[in-house]
């Protein structure tokens, strides 16, 4: 480790989280019954300009409204390039009361972004005396957010998250496809004439990782659109949990149960984790750093790596 250690992310599970746009409340009580651990109800884009207005009054009431739990609640509030975030901001936090957890910020291009929300958010807890101080997530959604990830993962105290949005990110890219995530039809290697897929959103999957990891951040997956197939979810997901990240987003209920389950280490793998300890702590009493377990390798690293899946899992069971 380097003389400067390595924050941890916030101790929370974070391994779904579901959408649903304020113009359609009808869905809010479903979300709160839902097995999601994080609630967003969204401001942004799923919600028309011509319903800003009413979409930010429903999310208002089912503030305290609707029983939401124990669950992480968070509003999304529209971009600051638009008319509309900062009366997202005053109003949620002057009118909605107390349970808001988080607010998320969508289309972060840099550090800035946050401190003008963070000003305000301040500005507005401080003047409604809030006793708990609004935490912050955001999306990597565009070129720039991209590239000034690291410093947008310092840019608050108040971040706790921080998404990819693979939508925006590929139009803010010019990358030529219209998926949600996934797989991409021409993003291919060629070999012999057989063709083997390649992950196009793995490089900035992996940036968020290591800027999040740094900055004491939790990283998480966004959107997968066509939510007909789960085999696709799974796989991205399959991908996502092995780079680092610790969630993903639903955009419709029935993707939770995906990410619940791909993002909550299994038992065989905790099992395994947890005899890789035991045969390190044998190790470690005959005077050893390294030793066999199961004919490979482990040393003081696997201590580390097998530590990662036995805390998520202990976080996960509360
Ligand atoms: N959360 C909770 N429940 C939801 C839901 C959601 N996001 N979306 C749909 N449901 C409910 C429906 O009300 C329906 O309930 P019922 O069985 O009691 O009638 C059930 O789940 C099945 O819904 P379905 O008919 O398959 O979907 P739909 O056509 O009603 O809605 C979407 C599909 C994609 C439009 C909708 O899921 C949605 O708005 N998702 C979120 C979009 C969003 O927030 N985007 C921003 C982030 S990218
Ligand atoms: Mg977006």
């Amino acid at each position: 480790m380097s003389f400067r250690l390595q924050p941890p992310a916030p101790a929370r599970p974070n391994r779904c989280q579901l959408f649903g746009p304020g113009s359609r409340p009808a869905i809010f009580a479903k979300m709160a019954a839902s097995a999601a651990d994080v609630i967003n109800l969204d401001l942004e884009d799923s919600v028309a300009p011509s319903d800003k207005d009413i979409a930010r009054a429903n999310v208002i009431e089912a503030m305290s409204g609707v029983d939401w739990g124990t669950k992480t609640l968070s509003v999304r509030i529209n971009g600051l390039d638009t008319p509309w975030w900062y009366r997202d901001v005053v109003d949620l936090l002057e009118k909605g009361g107390e349970r808001l957890d988080l607010i998320m910020i969508p289309k972060v291009g840099c550090a800035e972004d946050l401190y003008a929300v963070d000003a305000l958010v301040t500005a507005v807890e401080r003047a409604m005396g809030r006793k708990k101080p609004i935490g912050f997530e955001v999306i990597i959604e565009s070129a720039a957010g991209i590239s000034h990830v690291e410093e947008i993962a310092k840019g608050s105290p108040r971040l706790q998250a921080m998404s990819l949005g693979a939508a925006d990110f590929a139009a803010s890219m010019g990358m030529q496809t219209t998926g949600i995530g996934g797989t991409q039809e021409n993003y291919y290697m060629l070999r012999e004439g057989a063709k083997s897929w390649s992950d196009p959103w793995h490089w900035a999957q992996a940036a968020i990782v290591a800027a999040c990891r740094t900055h004491g951040i939790l990283p998480v997956d966004g959107p997968f659109g066509d939510f007909s197939d789960d085999e696709g979810f799974r796989a991205q997901a399959l991908r996502s949990a092995t780079l680092g990240m610790v969630g993903k987003w639903a955009i419709h209920p029935k993707q939770v149960t995906l990410a619940n389950e791909i993002f909550t280490p299994s038992d065989a793998a905790v099992a395994e984790a947890r005899e890789i300890l035991a045969a390190m702590d044998a190790a470690k009493a005959r005077g050893e750093g390294a030793t066999v377990y199961k004919g490979r390798l482990v040393d003081i690293a696997s201590i580390k790596q097998a530590e990662v899946i036995v805390r998520q899992a202990e976080l996960i069971a509360g």
